[in-house]
């Protein structure tokens, strides 16, 4: 028998490596991280082992993501854990251990948790030995933690957005409880690094630059729920950027509720324009995404660096809200009409072929139709390649809740009229690509006709082809031939 390795002595850049079977579990627990994670996950096995010795098969877990792309960089981070500890990964809610990483931002997110939870409780009637658990920014309210205590006493384990970290931790308490067990925090200073992650996809990556938000928009959870903004150091940054690369990344999203205020905080801070030029050192990597940006912050610095690049993608995501310059000072987005239209113009001059995106709100506590107009006319001055539109959704604790609501019949007519404006421009600007042969990311087989495959432009427009499996990850030259409203219909140009 080999000698048991003990956490203490190992690099932290070599954990990752580590034979967990090996890790002496019968001393003292370290007190520091990543090396106590990894001392639980050595410890998990062992259950996990026992569990699926007793019951016959091997273990399988899922991972069921709501949300956005945070959301589904930590699920990443679930799943490198649960395989590490000896899961079987699937996508089914039959399997002996299920997880929902919640969203809170819109009251709609919750009840599809509610609803999907009831038939997952059904499921765990017929079979006992199912586990089930909940994290994410659901899991930080109050009131959410008190209806499960009392309508959905089944679930096994619950914990928050600050504690992930610590799911190996969570997991082996687990096990050894029979009780629903929660552990949530208000908030936290740690950035813990290098645990495992398995990545849903080979080719292309999230990479968390910082956490949290201090903008307090009124309508808005976020804050409250993911806590004070707090930026990864640099270096750390890269040192992941640069693993993934090694590992065969081709795209890198870089991940924060506001990236332009990178670096804020740190002591030998750069800004994010500086971290865009450092990855974009990064061998191996060949295009650069990142979300989501506050207009308020977006600099002439980022701009340049952007026009000079060759690897940051020709998209933009730049959340307007409202149109209407009173709804704007009301949600407290520290800008107005004249200067979002302003920097929207100015980065469509300066970089032509950009495609700029935006999320919008419907139904602010206060907006009426003539504010809708100011949304719809600056809909149409920035012609938006891509929209995501939302009815307000009032949430508790944020200051919007106790302002005087729109009623919800007001709030859908509204809704329609900037549904339809958006789609007409994002036609608009789709059908400008037509004829052009641009580089498009292959990323998956077409779900419908396996003999056609997906692929996406720089500027985050999807185009089908005719293509094969092995083409998955590789960026090739497409001609676009036909548009189908927001798509293309596309060929590889050979030669
Ligand atoms: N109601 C509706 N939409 C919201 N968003 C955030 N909070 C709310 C809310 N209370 C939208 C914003 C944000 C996107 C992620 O979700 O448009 O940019
Ligand atoms: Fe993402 Fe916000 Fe939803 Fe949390 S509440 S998953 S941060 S969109």
């Amino acid at each position: 028998m080999d000698s048991y390795i003990n956490l203490k002595n190992i690099e932290i850049e070599e954990l990752k490596h580590v034979d967990l079977d090996r890790v002496n579990v019968n001393c003292n627990v370290p007190d520091f991280e990543p090396q106590r994670q990894y001392y639980y996950m050595a410890k998990c096995r062992e259950s996990v082992r026992a569990e699926s010795e007793r019951l016959g098969h091997p273990l399988t877990c899922a991972v069921i993501t709501f949300g956005c792309q945070m959301n589904a960089r930590d699920s990443e981070k679930l799943l490198g854990i649960l395989k590490a500890v000896g899961y079987a990964v699937t996508d089914s809610e039959t399997a002996d251990f299920v997880i929902y990483n919640t969203c809170t931002v819109r009251d709609n997110a919750n009840q599809r948790v509610y609803g999907r939870l009831g038939h997952l409780g059904a499921m765990k009637k017929n079979n006992p030995h199912k586990r089930i658990a909940l994290c994410g920014c659901m899991m930080q309210e109050q009131s959410v933690i008190e209806k499960l205590r009392k309508s959905y006493s089944f679930v096994d384990l619950i914990f928050g957005t600050h504690n992930l970290y610590k799911f190996a931790e969570l997991l082996c308490a687990m096990y050894e409880s029979d009780r629903m067990l929660i552990d949530i925090w208000k908030d936290t200073d740690a950035i813990v690094e290098q645990l495992p992650v398995s990545r849903k996809y080979p080719y292309k990556s999230g990479v968390n630059i910082m956490f949290g938000c201090n903008n307090f928009c009124t309508y808005c959870i976020v804050p409250y729920v993911r806590g004070r903004e707090r930026s990864r150091d640099a270096r750390e940054i890269l040192r992941e950027v640069e693993h993934l690369a090694s590992d065969g990344v081709k795209e890198v999203m870089l991940l924060g509720q506001n990236v332009n205020s990178y670096g804020t905080g740190l002591a030998d801070g750069i800004s994010f324009a500086e971290l865009l030029r450092e990855v974009e050192k990064v061998e191996g990597i060949e295009r650069i995404r990142f979300m989501t940006s506050h207009p308020k912050d977006l600099s002439d610095e980022l701009i340049g660096v952007m026009k000079e690049s060759d690897k940051i993608c020709r998209h933009l995501h730049l959340p307007l809200q409202s149109g209407s310059s009173k709804i704007l000072k009301a949600m407290n987005r520290r800008y107005d009409k004249e200067h979002y239209l302003a920097l929207a113009l100015k980065i469509r001059r300066e970089i032509p072929d950009i495609a700029i995106s935006t999320d919008i709100i419907v139904g602010f506590p206060g907006e009426t139709a003539e504010d809708v107009d100011d949304t719809i006319d600056v809909i149409r001055r920035v012609a938006f390649d891509n929209a995501f539109t939302f009815q307000y959704s009032r949430r508790t604790g944020t200051p919007a809740a106790a302002m005087e609501q729109v009623p919800a019949v007001e709030v859908t007519k509204q809704f329609d009229r900037v549904l339809s404006a958006v789609q007409e421009t994002a036609r608009e600007r789709a059908a400008l690509l037509k004829g052009q042969t641009l580089p498009a990311l292959i990323e998956e087989v077409n779900e419908k006709d396996d003999s056609y495959v997906v692929g996406r432009l720089s500027n985050n427009t999807i185009v089908h082809l005719k293509g094969t499996l092995d083409m998955i990850g590789t960026i090739r030259r497409i001609k676009l031939t036909e548009c189908r409203g927001f798509y293309y219909m596309g060929v590889i140009e050979h030669g």
